[in-house]
């Protein structure tokens, strides 16, 4: 019998317990801010990011939103990026990504101050992350990560097999099971025998970006099996990157899309921004 890990669930538990330091600092006159940069008009990009303003509201942090139209350059998106990062009542700094393709996302990327990259992203918190000295990682991976946590699952020694090398998802996943003494193979579009390989996972996780591209025939019996995709299917329903009624009955937990990885997304950010904050509170 397999069971449904409850994204929803685990997202309040983490937003509640920011919730509680968030008010904490309050009470001692300090309030946690996040800048949030949007640079044009994606609609899946404002819906993010709306949902990263709500989250701020919910547990009391102040946010400031920036949108950009875009025919922004460059150099004034970097300036913004400056006057963020020397703005000491700025905890957090983020840029949506995609940014329109005049700009160069990986210089925007790195011009976030280390301090305040709560998305993870920087050179710098990269090469702390497989460093293994890690504060601020890419909140996707963290979340997944915080499920296993939360439901008791045991990645010392597990096949842990991930589709998709994104810097965002695959890349920092596979740093944070090894650190957790995971065996780790990393598959992507030029993999052969994929299903070979995810069939041998015992934590198999998707982020490919496309609708039911994992199917049964693909994983493990009892396997947990953690779906990253956000995806839409020809109805235009949400849906993740593995078939989940074809693929459930195998495994020993799923996450459901909506309602698995996606709110523990934004949970992260959440405690990155306080991770953040506390952080610069020492230096
Ligand atoms: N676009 C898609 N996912 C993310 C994310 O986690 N952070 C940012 N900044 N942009 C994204």
């Amino acid at each position: 019998m397999f069971k449904i890990i409850d994204g929803k669930e685990v997202s309040s538990y983490i937003k509640n317990s920011v919730k509680e330091k968030a008010l904490e600092l309050k009470n001692n006159g300090e309030e946690i801010t996040l800048a949030v940069i949007i640079v044009g008009n994606d609609p899946a990009s404002r819906v993010y990011v709306n949902n990263k303003k709500k989250a701020c509201e919910y547990v009391g942090f102040r946010s400031l939103e920036f949108a950009l139209p875009e025919e922004t350059t460059e150099e004034e998106l970097l300036s913004l990026i400056d006057r963020l990062n020397g703005d000491d009542t700025v905890n957090g700094i983020l840029c949506q990504l995609p940014v329109p393709k005049h700009i160069d996302e990986e210089k925007v990327i790195d011009r976030i101050s280390p301090d305040k990259d709560v998305d993870g992203f920087s050179k710098i918190n990269v090469g702390k992350l497989w460093l293994g000295e890690y504060d601020l990682a890419a909140c996707t991976p963290m979340g997944v990560m915080e499920l296993l946590k939360y439901y008791d699952i045991d990645v010392c020694g597990k096949n842990c097999v991930i589709i998709g090398r994104s810097n965002i998802v695959g890349k920092p996943m596979a740093a944070l099971l090894l650190e957790k003494n995971g065996t780790v193979t990393i598959c992507h579009s030029r993999t052969k025998n994929l299903a070979e390989v995810t069939s041998k996972a015992d934590i198999l996780v998707a982020a490919v970006g496309r609708a039911g591209f994992v199917t049964a025939d693909m994983v493990k019996e009892s396997a947990v099996v953690i779906d990253v995709g956000i995806n839409r299917n020809a109805e235009g329903k949400l849906c993740g990157d593995v078939d989940f009624e074809a693929v459930k009955e195998k495994t020993s937990y799923i996450t459901p899309v909506p309602g698995g990885c996606g709110p523990m997304t934004i949970a992260l950010l959440m405690k990155n921004t306080l991770i953040a904050a506390e952080k610069q509170k020492k230096s």
